[in-house]
């Protein structure tokens, strides 16, 4: 019965709207990229690198998964790296995807912005070629740096805004709560961008309101603790705020303490419209089925749950009305067919 359903859930046509590009560098490619560009890592093997993957919190992750950044250097790495996550992500049905990048992870080690722009577009041109799979970028500003940073990968993206949806907010929460950015999410907002932040991963509720009222955010990625304030939930449901969850995240950096304790169920019943997301699928176990696939295995969701779940993904994206209405018509018809 779970496997029917989980099978189920992975074959329905789905967007991922939570994914940090950064985040899906498999040790494999960690290992032959750390070759092509003699960069020294602290791995002897594939096997030493997944065992380093046990975090207790968000911290312990970023530490990580910056260091593993380092080997991405030229255009080509940064094409490879998208088109490895298209090709899994077209393999979990997915059809459209909108994702992160972190360019300060990169520029602060002296590589233009444009090599990581064009590289992860040539990716993206390449995945619509080959998969008819439809993707959108969004940059993210690193959150422990500070505001005049922000400020200065802003500008540093001015000449590709044709190319960039929107701008996030990611890396180390607690401390660095959103009104630190409220000025340069003012001035993106501005020029015209979506806006997005990270809030209530390990954060308090109190930075899912900062992110609502001084951001002005269009979408919430991950947003678990806004379940304490039920206020909160209620404004979020009321304005179908779209909530980008992790559920395999979230177990692996201990925001939950087993899969069958993710609040997924209590999130769709509170009438949010959450979405399913891998975040950084290389790290934590898994692309988008995977996440289908675990909350399947739970009993907890219904087969009505996880097509909510797939609409939310299309109504939650930045496309354009006619293109939602498109990808709900195909999944309706998928899921009669089903
Ligand atoms: N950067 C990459 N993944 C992240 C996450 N889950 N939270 C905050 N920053 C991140
Ligand atoms: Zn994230």
């Amino acid at each position: 019965m779970t496997t029917a359903l989980a099978d189920f859930a992975a074959s329905l046509p789905k967007a991922e709207l939570h994914l940090h590009i950064e985040g899906s560098l498999e040790p494999e490619l960690m290992f032959a990229l750390a070759e092509r560009n003699k960069v020294a890592i602290p791995f002897a093997s594939v096997e030493e690198v997944r065992a380093a993957y046990q975090f207790s919190r968000l911290q312990d992750f970023l530490d990580i998964y910056y260091q593993g950044a380092q080997v991405l250097r030229e255009e080509d790495d940064f094409r490879d790296l998208a088109t490895a996550y298209f090709d899994r992500a077209a393999a979990d049905n997915v059809v459209h995807a909108e994702i992160f990048f972190d360019p300060q992870t990169h520029t602060d080690r002296g590589i233009p912005f444009a090599t990581v722009l064009n590289g992860l577009n040539a990716g993206m041109i390449e995945a619509e070629k080959k998969h008819g799979l439809t993707s959108k970028l969004i940059l993210c500003f690193l959150r422990h740096l500070d505001e005049e940073a922000a400020f200065q990968t802003l500008k540093a993206a001015e000449p590709f805004l044709d190319r960039i949806a929107g701008v996030g907010l990611d890396s180390s929460e607690l401390g660095h709560p959103p009104e630190k950015f409220a000025r340069v999410f003012a001035a993106a907002g501005t020029m015209g961008l979506k806006r997005v932040a990270h809030a209530g991963e390990e954060g308090p509720p109190d930075y899912v309101h900062q992110a609502l009222d001084i951001l002005e955010i269009d979408r919430l990625d991950h947003g678990n603790r806004a379940l304490e304030d039920s206020q909160l939930t209620t404004r979020l449901a009321r304005e179908a705020m779209t909530l980008t969850v992790c559920p395999l995240s979230n177990l692996k950096l201990c925001v939950v303490d087993h899969i069958d304790a993710h609040p997924m169920k209590r999130m769709l019943d509170a009438g949010l419209r959450a979405t399913v997301n891998s975040d950084d699928p290389a790290y934590f176990g898994g692309y988008v089925n995977d996440n289908y696939r675990a909350l399947a295995g739970t009993g907890q969701l219904s087969r009505e749950d996880f097509v909510t779940l797939a609409r939310n993904s299309f109504l939650g994206s930045f496309l354009p009305d006619e293109a939602i209405a498109r990808h709900l018509a195909a999944l309706a018809a998928h899921v009669a067919a089903a």
